[in-house]
């Protein structure tokens, strides 16, 4: 199963808790903010990380597909 990231860059406030929950899913720009949009995931270790990321944004800027 693939899954595949959306950040919503209008949502993104840079608040970096996508990254900490899922460090090696989410990457940041030099600014802090989410610049993982478009990235699919299909390892399942890193697909738990990318659920706890989207989860931990208070924004709700990501979205899983
Ligand atoms: Fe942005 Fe939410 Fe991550 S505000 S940096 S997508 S925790």
């Amino acid at each position: 199963m693939e899954l595949l990231i959306r950040v919503d860059l209008g949502k993104c406030s840079g608040h970096a808790r996508c990254a900490a929950k899922g460090p090696d899913v989410y990457e940041l720009d030099e600014e802090g903010f989410c610049r993982s949009d478009g990235m699919v995931v299909t390892d399942e270790a890193l697909r738990e990380q990318a659920v706890r990321g989207m989860r931990a944004c208070r924004e709700r800027a990501i979205t899983i597909d």
